[in-house]
C-alpha cells in the first residue's frame, strides 16, 4: 500500500468513526421532563425534524409539567434552519387582553391591590402557546401536526406519574387553586395535594390539544373551542373577549445578534430583555480581560457590567410593538465604553449612584427551557412559561387549560418592583395588546469550532444564568459545566448580589463584601438549564440537563431510527 492510500483510508476510517464534521453525528434533545423529552425522540425518530420535535415537547410539557408552561401560557423559540442558514424568534409571548389598563391592578388611592396581578382569571394574557405550535408545525416541521401532539395527548388522556417537583408546585399553589373548582377538580383531587408518584389524568386537556390537532389555530382561538374559553373566563370575573382570541397572531421576530470577542451570540429579542441585556453586559466586559483575572476580581466586573445592563432595562425596554426601543443607543461603542469607564477596579457602585430607583422581593419560580439539535444542524432553544408556579391557578373550565399569570412582567405601577424585584417605568406599562417584556433568553453561542444551544427559567436571573453559561462555552467548557456552575447574580434592584451557597467560600465573600457588596444566599439551588453542543471538529453531540431540576437529556443515535 503506498503512503498516499494510507492516509485516505485512514481518512475514511476517522470520517466512518467520527462522523462528518459538518453534520452532527448525532440528534440531541434536552428538557425538564423525561416524558417531554421522550416525546422529541419519538417524533424524531418517526422522521420528524427539530421543529417537529419542539411542537411534540411544547405540547408535551404542557401536560407533564403544567407548573411551568402550557397552552395557557406564551413564550419564545429561537430556531435555525440549516438549509439557509434562517435564524428567527417565534414570538408566542402572551398580549394583554383589549379590557386591559394601565391601572387595572392599582385601586382608588393609586395602591397596588396585593396579588391582584398574580392569581386567578385577571392575571392571564392572551395566550400565544398554542398559535406557537401550530405555526412551528406549518412553517417549519415536516411532519403532520397531528402527528407531533400525539404524544402529548397520550400522556393527558391515560395520566402520567406526578413528579417531586410537580406535587411541591401544586401544594405552593393550593392556597389559590382550591378557590376554583375546575381547577381543584385537576390538580387538588379529593380536596388533597396528590402524592408524588400518584396518577394525574387531564381528559379535558387532551381533548383541547386533540381540537388543536384536528383544526389547527381554529382550534383554540375561533369557534366552540374559543366561544368556551371566554364563557368559562368571564364565569370568574375575567376579561378575555373571543376578539382578543382572533386578533392573536405569533409573530416572527429578527433574533437579538451580537459578538462576544470571537464567539457569535444569537438570542431573544424584544419583548424579551434577554439579549439586549446580555449584549450589553458582554459588550461592557470586552473592555476587560476576564482570563486574566482571579475568580473574585472577575465576578466583581460580571456583577458590575449587570447593574448597568439591568439599570437599562428597567427604563428603556418594553415592547418594540408599542416603544421605540433604543437598542442602537444602548449597543453603541461610545456608551458601552463610558460605561465601561464608570467601573471602579476594586469596589461596587452603589446602584443609587447610577440614578435613582426603589427595592426588593424575590419569589419562586417555574417556566421551563429545552434545546433540540437535529441530525441536520437544525436546532431550536425554546423557553415557555406561565410565570410564576401554576401561573395564575386558574383552570378554564371544561378545557384543561391552565392560566397564565404573565400580567405580573408589566410594570404594574411606575418603579414599583414585580414579583421578581425588577423596577420598570413607561415602557413597559400594561396597554391592550402589548406584550409584558420578558426575561426568557433561549440562546445559540457560535464559536469557529463549536455551537451551543441554552436556556433556563429563573424570571430575572435567566439573563445572568445564560450569560455565565455563555463565559463559560467562551472559556471553552462543556454543556455539563455550563449547567452545574454555581451561579450568581445582580439586577440592579435590589442592590444586592444574590448567590446559590457554592458559589462562594467564605473567604471570597469577604472579598466581596470588603469591595462593598452587599451578599445574599438564596435560600435554594436555582434555574433548571437544558443545553446542547455541537462540536464541529469531530461531528460529536453533547445533551445535558441542569441536576438541579428534573429533566433528561439523550443523544439520539442515527441507526436507532426505524
Ligand atoms: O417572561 C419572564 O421573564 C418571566 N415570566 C419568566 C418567569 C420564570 O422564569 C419563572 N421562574 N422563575
Amino acid at each position: 500500500m503506498t503512503t498516499m492510500s494510507r492516509y485516505l483510508l485512514l481518512g475514511l476510517l476517522v470520517i466512518a468513526t467520527v462522523g462528518r464534521a459538518d453534520q452532527p453525528q448525532y440528534a440531541a434533545v434536552a428538557s425538564a421532563h423525561p416524558l417531554a423529552t421522550e416525546a422529541g425522540l419519538e417524533i424524531l425518530r418517526q422522521g420528524g425534524n427539530a421543529f417537529d420535535a419542539a411542537v411534540a415537547i411544547s405540547a408535551a410539557l404542557a401536560v407533564v409539567e403544567p407548573s411551568g408552561s402550557g397552552l395557557g401560557g406564551g413564550g419564545f423559540w429561537l430556531l435555525h434552519r440549516q438549509s439557509d442558514n434562517k435564524e428567527v424568534m417565534i414570538d408566542g409571548r402572551e398580549k394583554a387582553p383589549g379590557y386591559a389598563n394601565a391601572r387595572m391592578y392599582l385601586d382608588e388611592k393609586d395602591e397596588v391591590k396585593p396579588r391582584a396581578s398574580l392569581d386567578g382569571p385577571l392575571a392571564g394574557g392572551i395566550p400565544g402557546v398554542p398559535a406557537a405550535i401550530v405555526y412551528i408545525a406549518m412553517n417549519y416541521g415536516r411532519l403532520p401536526l397531528a402527528t407531533s401532539l400525539a404524544p402529548a395527548i397520550r400522556y393527558a388522556r391515560d395520566g402520567f406519574a406526578i413528579t417531586e417537583g410537580l406535587q411541591k408546585a401544586i401544594k405552593g399553589r393550593s392556597d389559590v387553586m382550591s378557590q376554583y373548582p375546575p381547577s381543584a377538580a385537576i390538580f387538588l383531587p379529593d380536596g388533597k395535594v396528590p402524592e408524588a408518584g400518584q396518577v394525574l389524568v387531564q381528559t379535558d386537556l387532551a381533548n383541547t390539544l386533540q381540537s388543536i390537532a384536528d383544526k389547527g389555530l381554529a382550534g383554540f382561538y375561533y369557534g366552540d373551542m374559543a366561544a368556551k374559553l371566554i364563557q368559562g373566563m368571564q364565569q370568574f370575573g375575567g376579561i378575555w373577549s373571543l376578539q382578543d382570541l382572533e386578533q392573536y397572531s405569533v409573530l416572527e421576530r429578527l433574533p437579538q445578534k451580537f459578538t462576544y470577542r470571537d464567539i457569535s451570540v444569537v438570542s431573544a429579542s424584544p419583548p424579551s430583555s434577554g439579549g439586549i441585556v446580555m449584549a450589553e453586559t458582554l459588550k461592557i466586559l470586552e473592555h476587560f480581560d476576564l482570563r486574566a483575572m482571579d475568580r473574585i476580581t472577575r465576578v466583581h466586573y460580571v456583577v458590575e457590567a449587570l447593574r448597568r445592563a439591568y439599570r437599562d432595562r428597567s427604563v428603556y425596554l418594553g415592547d418594540p410593538d408599542f416603544i421605540k426601543v433604543p437598542v442602537d443607543r444602548l449597543l453603541d461603542p461610545d456608551y458601552i465604553e463610558a460605561m465601561a469607564m464608570t467601573i471602579s477596579a476594586d469596589k461596587a457602585t452603589p446602584s443609587d449612584e447610577l440614578g435613582e430607583n426603589p427595592g426588593p422581593k424575590q419569589s419562586g419560580e417555574s417556566t421551563t427551557h429545552f434545546s433540540i439539535l437535529d441530525t441536520e444542524g437544525n436546532r431550536v432553544a425554546a423557553t415557555l412559561s406561565v410565570n410564576l408556579t401554576m401561573g395564575s391557578g386558574f383552570v378554564i373550565p371544561g378545557t384543561g387549560v391552565l392560566v397564565n399569570n404573565e400580567m405580573d412582567d408589566f410594570s404594574i405601577k411606575s418603579g414599583i418592583p414585580n414579583s421578581y424585584g425588577l423596577v420598570g417605568f413607561e415602557a413597559n406599562a400594561i396597554a391592550p395588546g402589548k406584550r409584558p417584556l420578558s426575561s426568557m433568553s433561549p440562546t445559540f453561542v457560535e464559536s469557529s469550532d463549536r455551537i451551543g444551544l441554552l436556556g433556563t427559567p429563573g424570571g430575572s436571573r435567566i439573563i445572568s444564568m445564560v450569560l455565565l453559561g455563555i463565559l463559560d462555552f467562551a472559556d471553552g467548557q462543556l454543556p455539563e459545566s455550563w449547567v452545574d456552575l454555581p451561579r450568581y447574580h445582580h439586577q440592579y434592584k435590589p442592590d444586592v448580589v444574590l448567590y446559590e451557597p457554592a458559589a462562594f467560600n467564605q473567604q471570597e465573600q469577604q472579598q466581596l463584601k470588603a469591595m462593598g457588596y452587599e451578599l445574599r444566599e438564596s435560600n435554594r439551588l436555582y434555574g433548571d438549564m437544558h443545553a446542547v453542543m455541537w462540536d464541529k471538529r469531530t461531528g460529536y453531540v453533547y445533551a445535558e440537563s441542569d441536576k438541579r431540576g428534573e429533566g433528561a437529556a439523550r443523544i439520539l443515535k442515527p441507526e436507532s431510527k426505524p
